[in-house]
Parts: structure tokens; sequence; C-alpha cells
């Protein structure tokens, strides 16, 4: 389908209400409207979710991820999808008591249905093949925070300080802080106003001078700082006195029965909330993530989903602005999240999304069956409303009230006793849309969806879903910190300092933290290099420069230098000490290094080892020639790429529309003239001649160019001009152009829409360097560029316990 790659999204058909009928066409829906953000309202059945879930999938289709959260069960149907439309693939999850509802025995019921949804692709002119496109341009997961169902969340990691983009901007920053403390103190029970409530002010400052100074916290930490605070007053009034150490007390220790309760541990396993890592997959392959929260009370869903909405915002300000859609957040069913009075800690992030996300091409989409739900602000930032059947006059009335409103700020004019009618009439399926940027509203039926509506999934369930996607993808392993300074257990240590014959200089890192009870220090031996490696290429104007300043484990084992697993040292070369702490023990430092390695060969080992491992990756598209920057990654400059050609196709679809509406507008003229001559002329044929009329206009010429308004597009003079210049033939011309014949016209506007087909192949070409290979370029140092200012023998701190487990002491 020639629809597939256009940056539209194929919704449905036309629906003609007066008659109940299904019109030909398509409802083709511009993708890049959506980051004026929708709401889809009706009641519970009318096709909310539906719909919902044809946009996530046309949207995964052309490559834009997703954040779904999912608070009823039903989105995981997003990964119920089968390009065979196999009855064996059907059975594992189709309903049972539906099954035996009617009767039937589950195999067969499963026939059934997988008869019901091949049949019902089918007549919205979709098929396997479609369905394995959507699985092919985008990973589909499910996320269970607070439980290891589908892939576990850890919000401890969650209280990192956030992008240095928000941290900068004073008022996202307090918002930031203002849902983490209100959403965490909701977690304990304690509903706090931010102003008010002395609980509030502190876990506020607390979090406010870390992230201010860019350090992170986590719950114990944070146990910690309630006690002793980097601060001993609170505005103007001295600590003690605002909030004194015995009442701290009984904080931290609800805090800390919190974080002891067996349930929570669950919370503090798994996939940090990195948004990055979570819409697109190390490739950079799209991801529908969808978030499960069914699952949890009421105030763990508000605590999490604040949090995720939070980093969604901190996400998007560290990107660049776009004019397409980069990325869609859905949220079926609002319910509670978005009032219209009260202020739950998700209400601040989601306003700000509704206000910002537009310049970033993040489009917000939010459901609900119950118009009352949602906050007024919130209805009038969005540009798209789809409406369902609704249930109560109150819904109505509601509904009635925003498109009244959204049309006087518009300007346009508004039949309320007509929209009334409308929305009466609506029944499943069947909706309204009203665009900001369409002419008029559109009434339609929702296309067929590719995944199988099932209904909602249990955690049971939504476990066999994941658990094969868990351990295939890896998608559920927490990634991997970028320096795992990991200690061995298996050196002896002893008090001693293994004597050293080489000329290496010593130096200690100094100890930072605390130990908990049973752990004592323990010294490990590393290689520390200091020095610089320029990396250069005329080619690629490139001219930089690496400070090295890294670690190299030093292990009892024949090849001693674990090159390898070298990371960079946190702690900079002026810091370290010259002198270890009393009482540590040390681990024994191999004699080969001990007693050979001179600075000399260590020195050449070391450059040898930079020579091979220091290098600029660059990448390189072949059909847009365009080269990623150095230090960016693989992903991003994908990312980067494929945002910069979807804007470009953005800006060429509305190039042709600009070419091609006029043209069809002054052809549908003539056409509709000429059936009034055919019709004068021919009673009989009438009815055969309007048929025709209506499917050359339903045609993907009708579909895209259909209502849009042309007027917001820039195409408005020019059209008005065709509208005018017919509008006067229709007057004053001669009788002769009338007569045309019927059939030409229809020839030209059938030679119109072939020359728009192929004006579209050649973009959608142009988009296929979305999934091209990357070529890889290395820019080298040369040997004779390396220098290296310091080789050290370094002890690196650690906390051991009896076990042998090893914990950073620095
Ligand atoms: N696009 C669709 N394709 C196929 N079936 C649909 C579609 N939309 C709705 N349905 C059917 O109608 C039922 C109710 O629709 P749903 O979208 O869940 O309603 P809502 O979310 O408004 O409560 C679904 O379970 C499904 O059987
Ligand atoms: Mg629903």
């Amino acid at each position: 389908m020639i629809f597939e790659k256009l940056g539209v999204f194929y919704l449905g058909r036309p629906y003609d209400l007066e008659n109940k009928k299904p019109q030909e066409g398509y409802i083709l829906y511009d993708s890049k409207d959506l980051t004026t953000h929708a709401v889809c309202v009706g009641m519970t059945g009318s096709g909310k979710t539906g719909l919902c879930i044809n946009l996530l999938e046309e949207a995964a289709i052309d490559h834009i991820p997703s954040i779904v959260i999912d608070p009823k069960g039903d989105m995981a149907n997003l990964l119920l999808t089968f390009p065979e439309l196999k009855k064996e693939d059907f059975l594992p999850w189709i309903n049972e008591s539906d099954a035996s509802k009617k009767g039937m025995d589950p195999k067969a019921y499963a026939a059934q249905q997988a008869e019901l949804w091949k049949n019902g692709l089918a007549s919205w002119g979709q098929d396997g093949q479609r369905i394995a496109m959507l699985k092919q341009n985008a990973d589909f997961a499910v996320y269970t925070p607070g439980s290891s169902a589908g892939i576990p969340v850890s919000v401890l990691r969650s209280f990192d300080a956030p992008e240095q983009a928000l941290i900068a901007d004073d008022e996202l920053l307090r918002e930031r802080i203002n849902t983490t403390v209100s959403s965490l103190l909701g977690l304990l029970g304690i509903t706090a106003d931010p102003i008010q409530s002395r609980e509030h002010i502190l876990l506020s400052s607390i979090f406010h001078s870390h992230w201010i100074a860019g350090k992170n916290l986590d719950l114990s930490s944070l146990i910690h700082e309630i006690q002793t605070p980097p601060f001993k007053q609170v505005g103007v009034m001295e600590l003690e006195v605002f909030y004194p150490a015995q009442d701290r007390l009984s904080l931290s220790m609800k805090l800390n029965n919190l974080l002891a309760a067996p349930s929570f541990s669950s919370w503090m396993e798994g996939q940090a909330l990195d948004i990055k890592n979570i819409l697109y997959t190390p490739e950079g392959r799209p991801r529908v993530a969808i978030f499960s929260i069914a699952h949890l009370n009421d105030a763990e869903r508000m605590f999490f989903v604040s949090l995720l909405l939070n980093h969604i915002v901190g996400w998007m300000r560290s990107q660049s602005g776009t004019t397409s859609l980069r990325a869609l957040v859905y949220m079926d069913e609002i319910f509670g999240f978005f009032p219209p009075v009260a202020n739950p800690p998700s209400k601040l992030p989601l306003l700000t999304l509704l206000k910002q996300a537009r310049a970033y091409g993040v489009g917000v989409v939010l459901a609900t069956q119950n118009p009352v739900d949602l906050d007024y602000k919130g209805l009038s930032n969005a540009g798209t409303w789809w409406i369902g059947r609704l249930q109560t006059e109150r819904d109505k009335a509601r509904v009635l009230e925003g498109l009244e409103g959204a049309a006087s700020t518009s300007g346009s004019n508004f039949n309320r006793q007509r929209m009334e009618q409308t929305l009466a009439g609506l029944s499943s399926r069947i909706f309204l849309m009203h665009n900001v940027h369409d002419d008029e509203a559109t009434i339609f039926e929702t296309r067929w969806a590719m995944s199988y509506l099932r209904g909602p999934l249990t955690r049971q369930q939504i476990k066999v879903l994941m658990d094969p996607i868990k351990s295939m993808s890896g998608a559920g392993m927490p990634l991997q910190e970028s320096a795992p300074a990991k200690a061995s257990s298996s050196t002896v240590s002893s008090p001693q300092r293994t004597v050293m014959k080489s000329d290496l200089p010593q130096w200690f890192i100094p100890v930072r933290n605390q130990p908990m009870p049973g752990q004592s220090l323990q010294y490990q031996p590393h290689l520390l290099i200091n020095g610089k490696v320029p990396l250069a290429s005329e080619k690629y104007q490139i001219h930089s420069s690496r400070t090295i300043h890294h670690l190299v484990p030093i292990q009892n084992t024949p090849l001693p230098f674990q090159w390898d697993d070298a990371f960079i040292c946190s702690i900079e070369a002026e810091k370290l000490e010259k002198n270890p702490v009393p009482s540590a023990v040390f681990s024994e430092v191999p004699s080969l290094v001990a007693q050979g390695s001179s600075l000399t060969t260590l020195k050449k080992d070391a450059t040898q080892w930079l020579y091979e491992s220091q290098h600029i990756t660059l990448w390189k598209s072949p059909s847009t020639k365009a080269v990623s920057s150095p230090e960016e990654e693989e992903k991003d400059f994908r990312l980067r790429i494929s945002q910069s050609l979807r804007e470009q196709r953005d800006e060429a679809l509305e190039k042709l529309r600009k070419k091609y509406a006029p043209k069809k507008l002054s052809l549908e003229e003539r056409l509709r003239k000429s059936q009034q001559v055919v019709e004068r002329e021919k009673e009989q044929v009438k009815h055969q001649a309007m048929q025709t009329a209506i499917s050359v206009g339903a045609t993907i010429l009708g579909g895209v160019l259909g209502r849009r308004s042309i007027s917001t597009s820039g195409i408005g003079r020019a059209t008005t001009t065709a509208r005018n210049a017919s509008r006067t033939m229709k007057e004053t011309q001669d009788v002769g152009r009338a007569k045309e014949s019927f059939e030409q016209v229809k020839k030209q506007l059938q030679e119109l829409e072939a020359s728009f087909e192929q004006d579209m192949q050649s973009l959608m070409h142009q988009m296929d360097s979305m999934n091209e290979e990357l070529e890889k370029q290395l820019v080298k140092p040369k040997k004779t560029d390396i220098s290296i200012q310091l080789l050290a023998l370094c002890w690196v701190p650690y906390w051991t316990d009896s076990n042998g487990k090893a914990a950073p002491a620095y």
C-alpha cells in the first residue's frame, strides 16, 4: 500500500452517519499533527483503545517509538501480532470465558478468532504482511514496575540527578523535585502540601542540594540525609527548630520500613528509567514500551506514573527541536492522573508535556471514558480530538462545551445543534475527528487493529509473553555501568604491602564512604595511566585529543594486567593520597609486576594498549553521505539521521499537497460540472455517475489531501484562486467547456492520481535509508603522538565482607 511510508497514519475510512454506512476511501492522519497532541474520549466499548492501538501501530510502522502507560492491562495486546494469522497463534491468547459463554471449546474458538481477524483485516485492505512489517519495524516490550512479570523497572535509580538541560532550567528542576517528593511521600501514605508540609520542604531541599551539584540520590542515602541533612538552615529557620532531629528520625524510619518491606525489593531491581534506552533498542530500533501498572495500588501507580512522566520531560528537554513527530506518549484511561481540580503529582509533568512537547516532536495522546476527568487546560491544548459514543448527557455537554471553545478560538463557526445530533448518532468504532489542522470535522470508522484485541492480560499472561523476549534480547538486563569496578576476591591479601622492586610510584585512592556492619577495607592494585592521545583526521576535519586517566586492574594471573577491564579513574590525580588508611589489608601484587616490569617496558605496553584501544568511530550513511560527529554513538547518529529524514519527508509531503491540491480541486469542480450536464441529458445514468464521482475522490490522493486545512498549510491562496476561477467559469464561461466529456475529466483525475503515486514512490525510496547499513570508519592515533604523563601503581579501596563480596569504598 502506498500510504505506508507517507508519514500518514491509516486510521480508518469515512463513515456516513445519516445512512449508517461506511464510505469508500481512507482516513489518513498526518503524523505531524500529533505533535499538537490528541485526546480520545468515549464510553467503555466505544473503541478508544482500538483506535489508539491503531495509532501506535501506525507510528511503529513509521519507526516512531512510543511510551504507553497502561492502567487497565489492554495495551499489552500490542504484542499479540501474528503475521501468519494461524489458529495455533491465537489459541494461547483467547479469552476462555468468551469461548465458554459461546459454548465453544477453546480450539474451535481460536480458529474462529483467527478467521475473524484475517477477514477483518482483509476488509480494511490489510494482511499478514502488514503485520510482519509492523513487527519488523519496531520492538515491543511490556515493563512491569514493582513486578518481574514483564521487564522490571528500578525506581531507586530514578533519584539520579536529572540531565544537565533540566538542572539548568530552574523552573523545570523545581517541578521535577516537587513531583518526585510528592509521589514519594504519597507512597508513604503522606499527602503533603508542597508549601506547607515540612516533610515536603525538607525532602525537596535535600533533593535540590544533591541534584544541583549533579549528585545522585538513592533511597538509602536519602534516609541518611534526612537524619543529617547537608544544611543547617531551612529558609530563615534553624533546621532543629523547623524539623527537630527526633521527628526527622521518624520520617527516615518510615522510609526505612518501605525499603525493608519484602515487596519493595521488586522496585529496586531491573532497568533504570532511562527514557532513551526505553524508546530505542541498543541498535537504534524504535520500541513500543508498554508500562503495565494494573497490578499496583493507587499510591504506587501515582508514584510510578509521576516519575515516568518526569523522566520523559527530562529526556525531552535534552533533545533538539524538530517539526516532525519523534515519539509518542500514550495513556490509556487517564482517570485520576489529570483531574480538573485536584493536583496529584502526575498533573504537573503532564501539563508541562502538553505545553512544551510540541517543539521536541513528542506527541501526547490521552484516552478517557469520562471527559469530566480531564483538566480543561489540558483539553484546550490538544489539537486533535477523537470523540466516540458518549454515555451521559453530562459527558456530551462537556465535550460540546470544549468543541465550542476550540471553534471560537480558531474562529470557525460552530453549529451546536448539529454537533449534538452527530454525537448522538455515534456508535461503536465510529468516531468524530476534530483536528485543528483540518477544515472540518470528520466522521470515520476505525480500521481493523492488527494486534489481537483480546482484552486485558493478567500478570501471568504478561510473564508468558515476555519471558522468551527477555531471554532473547536481553531487554530485561539492567544496563552495564560504564566503569564496573570489580573486586577480585581470589587474590591473597595481607596487612603488608608487597615489596616492589620496580621503580613504579605508588598512590592511594581516598576512602570516601562508610562501611556496612561486618565490612573491612581492602586495597587492590591497579595500574594508573595518565596521558594524552591526539586523534586527528584531515578527511573528516577532526582535531581532537583524548585525556587518559584510566585504571587497569592487576591480578595474580599469568597475564597480570587486565587491559580489557580498564576503566576511567573518577578521582583526579591531584586528589590521590600518598598513604593508605591504617589497618587496611592489601591484595598481593603478582611477582611478575613486583619484581620485573621496569617503568620503560610498562610505558611501552601502555602505549601499545592506548594505540589499540583509543580511536574515534565514525558512522557514515551511504545514501545521505552524512557522517557522525566524533563521540556520537551509532544509535544516536541513526536517530539523528532518521529524524532529519522524517522532517524532509514531511516537508516533501507538504510540497506535494501544494502541488496537487489546487489541481485536484479544479478537476473535481469540472467533474461536478460535466456531471451536471450528463445528468441533465441522461437522467438514467445519474446514479452511476454519482457513484463514479465519489469513488474517484476516495483515493489515496483524496485521503492525503482530503480535509487538510489549506489555509494553514500555505496552499490557501492557490486553492482560492482555483476555486474562484472555476466559479467564474461556472457563471460566465462558454458552455462548450462545460460539455467536456465526463470521461475525459475522470481520466485526467486518474492521471493526476498516477502522477501523485509516482512522486510518492520516489519519496518512499528516500525514506528507505532509515534502515540502511551504516559504514564504519575509524580515526586512529599515531603511536608517536601518544604521550604518557604518569604511570603508577594505584591502590583502589574496597569494602569487603566475610563472603568476599566487595563494594567500592570511594
Ligand atoms: N480497531 C478495532 N479492530 C477490531 N476490533 C475492535 C477495534 N476497536 C474495537 N474493537 C472491538 O471492540 C471492543 C471494545 O473496544 P475498545 O477499544 O476496547 O473500547 P474502549 O477502549 O473504548 O472501552 C474490543 O475489545 C474489540 O473487540
Ligand atoms: Mg479501553
